[in-house]
């Protein structure tokens, strides 16, 4: 049986991602899901960064749903300093069903899978961040009622969340409009913000500094700024996202962040909602078997 992870949306079928984001909209619509699917099913959870959203909703997620989490912080475990990404994969493949990894280098996580026996979940690398942008694009369907044809300008660095967005692109049918550095941008193309937002349904920012880049030199972003000024360039009804931690005065300012356009808050609850969706299919195989399981009193 195919392992099912989820590392790279452009690996995955479109209709398998189309389910997932339906599976979301249904788990925030109950809440709880009636069954728990993950009784008996533990997650490991490898951290070689800090995370609030991602911990919270993965953990909570998944005992919502019945499971048990182990989460594993850096410095708590021996990976790729003291045991090798395979031994660690082959291991925790014998004691969890599932393990998501948040880690730098995007290599360690295809190769985690590679030797793992479970399904592993890219929970942000310096590539990518699927479940991020999955989380938003059921954010834009809330708010927009759909993705496709829709225009998404990005403003700001170039980054692992941006890179995810331009993967899905694709597969979403919607326009991805990158305005960055020009030394940044992957066409060495020079896109004005202000072109940038003019006809875009939905504008998106993240910090110019990503994990690990702290100290870097932020002189070049200043003109990608997310400020009231630039929002009144954009369509009146055009929604303001971002993945958080923002860094408030820098990519964005407080008008924006907290003023109407602002769908932030509602993008991070949706981590919440579209990790339960993606543990389900990763899990679905295996979760049916959990539950073919008598339940112990
Ligand atoms: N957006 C996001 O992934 O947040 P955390 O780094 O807090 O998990
Ligand atoms: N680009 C950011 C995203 C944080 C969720 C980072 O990698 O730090």
């Amino acid at each position: 049986m195919t392992i099912q992870h989820f590392i790279n949306l452009s690996d995955i079928p479109a209709h398998t991602l189309h389910n997932i984001l339906k599976t979301a909209h249904k788990m925030k619509a109950h809440k709880m899901a009636p069954d728990q699917v993950f009784y008996g099913l533990s997650l490991g959870m490898i951290f070689d960064k800090p995370s609030t959203r991602t911990r919270v909703s993965f953990e909570v997620g998944f005992k919502q749903l019945g499971g048990h989490t182990v989460v594993l912080n850096k410095n708590e475990i021996q990976l790729g300093h003291a045991e090798t990404i395979k031994d660690t994969a082959k291991v925790l493949s014998r004691m969890v069903d599932a393990v998501m990894i948040r880690i730098s280098d995007h290599a360690q996580v295809e190769k985690f899978a590679k030797h793992a026996s479970v399904p592993v979940i890219n929970a942000l690398t310096n590539a990518s961040h699927p479940c991020q942008i999955m989380a938003d694009l059921m954010t834009i369907e809330e708010h927009k009622g759909k993705i496709t044809g829709l225009n998404i300008a990005w403003l700001g660095d170039h980054n692992n969340v941006s890179k995810t967005f331009l993967e899905a692109a694709p597969i979403f049918g919607f326009t991805f409009t990158l305005s960055t550095p020009p030394a940044l941008h992957p066409n060495g193309l020079d896109i004005k913000p202000e072109d940038a937002v003019k006809n875009a349904d939905v504008i998106v920012t993240d910090t110019w500094a990503s994990m690990g880049q702290e100290g870097k030199n932020l002189d070049a972003f200043w003109p990608y700024q997310v400020n009231a000024d630039l929002m009144k360039k954009a369509k009146p009804d055009a929604i303001f996202m971002h993945c958080l931690p923002a860094h408030r005065g820098e990519e964005v300012t407080d008008a924006v962040m907290d003023g109407p356009q602002s769908v932030v808050y509602d993008e991070a609850e949706n981590r919440l909602h579209i990790q339960k969706a993606i543990l389900a299919w990763c899990l679905e195989n295996t979760a049916v078997m959990a539950k073919t399981l008598p339940r112990v009193a």
